[in-house]
């Protein structure tokens, strides 16, 4: 699969633990700039912060992307922004009004659609690579208890099933893009706008989770890195880094 900015190679499983694990290892022998690992179901899908990704079976789309960058490692966390703006912009086009929590959630009518989780290694010869994994709800009927209230799927809100491989190949073809824009340009510059424009936290008060102590403010949009500029009740703009800290609507989820 060829576009613009990568060569895609993709590899269809039915059922493993996690394609992020899958695409780790691949990475540490043969796998290359563009291979992606999608499956069935995941028997151990792993989300942020350590928590599980909900896998059902053949229902929905999970699915781990390798690249080896060109750009600093430094840069390579802006890639899960990225990464939600092709998610969001793919699912749009399946007539669905769906939009980016910051950083990386894509969500419609409040619930979350899409997870994405990024994580860096390090091959032995010291060349960093980067996962990205993703993992759509794409014709789930029914959540499990602890997520029913926030997740949603393209089948709920459309009441149509999708076709999970078109989906898939929107969202490659968009990331491709992205990323060439992205490592063109070294920053979020080059796509701030879309990705704002999909922004559902974008002028709402939103509750920053940091570690060191919690705050309300009003999210502005975002900077060049990707981070969230917030209006604290005091006037001052703060940046919002997404490594260390996590944003919640004032009433919610979003
Ligand atoms: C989140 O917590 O929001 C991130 C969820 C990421 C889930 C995807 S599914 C495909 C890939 N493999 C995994 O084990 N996790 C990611």
């Amino acid at each position: 699969m060829e576009n613009s900015g990568i060569t895609y190679e993709v590899c269809c499983l039915e059922e493993t633990d996690s394609t992020n694990a899958d695409v780790r290892k691949a990475a540490m022998e043969q796998g290359g700039h563009g291979l992606v690992v999608t499956a069935e179901s995941q028997r151990a899908g792993r989300g942020r912060k350590g928590r599980t990704w909900e896998s059902a079976a053949g229902e929905n789309l999970y699915f781990s992307l390798l690249l080896f960058p060109e750009f600093a490692q430094e840069k390579a966390a802006m890639l899960t922004l990225t990464a939600a703006l092709a998610v969001a912009e793919a699912i749009r086009e399946c007539g669905i009004d769906a939009g980016i929590k910051w950083p990386n959630d894509v969500v419609a009518g409040g619930r979350k659609l899409c997870g994405i989780l990024t994580e860096l290694g390090w091959r032995q010869d010291g060349r960093y690579f980067v996962i990205v994994g993703i993992g759509i709800n794409v014709n789930q009927q029914q959540f499990g208890a602890e997520i029913q209230d926030t997740a949603a799927s393209l089948f709920l809100i459309t009441q149509k099933k999708q076709e999970r491989e078109l989906l898939l190949a929107a969202v490659l073809d968009k990331f491709a893009v992205y990323y060439e824009r992205f490592s063109r340009c070294g920053d979020f510059s080059c796509m701030r706008t879309e990705y704002e424009a999909l922004l559902v936290n974008r002028g709402k008060e939103v509750r920053v989770l940091d570690p060191k102590g919690e705050w309300i403010g009003t999210a502005l949009g975002i900077n060049d890195l990707g981070e969230l500029l917030v209006c604290s009740e005091q006037g001052c703009v703060e940046a919002v880094y997404a490594g260390e800290v996590s944003v919640r609507g004032i009433y919610g989820y979003v």
